[in-house]
């Protein structure tokens, strides 16, 4: 579903909806099995107060009216993945598995509230899955892709203090989790989506100028961040120089096997 216009496109349907209301989107998901929701407003962008609003209701909202679809429905999806993020856990600099608690600052509180909103109601018939993802690696777009840009331009270098930890994953992995929670019925609850060794900033940026054979890189020292990501970048400064170090223990412990368990692998397939 998307907020644009109803249409086919690269042999995908695509439906419109509000991502906030009952529409005709409902006659478009009836009868659906899986409900997987990835709505929301990046997080790339300056956390002032219109946009801290935008970024909270943006999710709730749509949680909010596909609850209400499947409360209402006569076919329930029997499975409801939600996406959540390991910022629920804050800037931490020890492991955090699923147990550990809501952490500080506002990318924390986003997240708890968008997951409480997900489980405020019991739904019967349909198994409730949160993903809380990491930062995620992919061939194209997402995060990795103005990391090479800096890089290829010899600015790669280390951001901030440096040991901010970056709990990655590699896209092939996310979906394979997808897949995963969708063919084992005894998964439910919250998981950390995110590669089994998460690594600091410094280890992130050094493997990257590795892989992409640059020796040399100026790093980007925190009072430079703060002025320029904002002003340049239009974003906020804690997304570069905070981190959460967080493990997917559940993952894990249910059996589920990372094909990229480190970070070099995964570079060197992606970039
Ligand atoms: N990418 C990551 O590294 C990462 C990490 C952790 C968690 N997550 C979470 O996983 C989900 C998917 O991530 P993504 O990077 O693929 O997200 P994305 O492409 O930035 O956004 C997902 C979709 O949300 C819709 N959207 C955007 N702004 C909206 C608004 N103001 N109101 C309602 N809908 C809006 C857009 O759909 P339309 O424009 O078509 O309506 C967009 O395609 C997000 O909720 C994100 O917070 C992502």
């Amino acid at each position: 579903m998307t907020r644009g216009v109803t249409r086919e496109e690269n042999h995908l349907h695509y439906v419109h909806w509000d991502a906030k209301e009952r529409g005709d989107w409902w006659q478009a998901i009836e009868g659906c099995e899986i409900l997987l929701n990835l709505t929301g407003k990046s997080i790339h962008c300056v956390y002032n107060e219109t946009n801290r609003e935008v970024l909270l209701r943006s999710r709730i909202d749509a949680v909010k009216a596909l609850q209400e679809y499947v409360l209402t429905t006569t076919h329930p999806p029997r499975l409801f993945i939600q996406a959540s993020a390991v910022g629920r856990y804050g800037n931490t600099y020890e492991p955090c598995t699923e147990g550990a608690p809501v952490g500080k600052g506002f990318l924390a509180e986003l997240c708890k509230r968008w997951e409480e909103t997900f489980f405020h109601h019991d739904l019967p018939a349909t198994r409730q899955v949160v993903l809380r993802i990491g930062l995620v690696l992919g061939k194209s777009g997402g995060a990795l892709e103005p990391l090479k840009k800096l890089t290829k331009y010899h600015l790669g270098g280390t951001v901030g203090s440096g040991k901010q930890v970056m709990s990655w994953i590699h896209s092939d992995d996310l979906q394979q989790i997808l897949l995963y929670v969708i063919e084992n019925d005894q998964c439910t609850g919250a998981y950390n989506a995110c590669a089994p060794m998460p690594v600091t900033n410094k280890v992130f940026m050094k493997r990257l100028r590795t892989v992409m054979h640059k020796t040399f890189a100026l790093p980007a020292p925190a009072f430079l961040v703060k002025i320029g990501a904002p002003l340049v970048l239009r974003t906020d400064s804690s997304i570069a120089l905070e981190g959460t170090y967080s493990l997917p223990t559940r993952l894990l412990k249910s059996g589920f096997a990372f094909t990229y368990k480190e970070l070099k692998t995964a570079l060197e397939d992606l970039v």
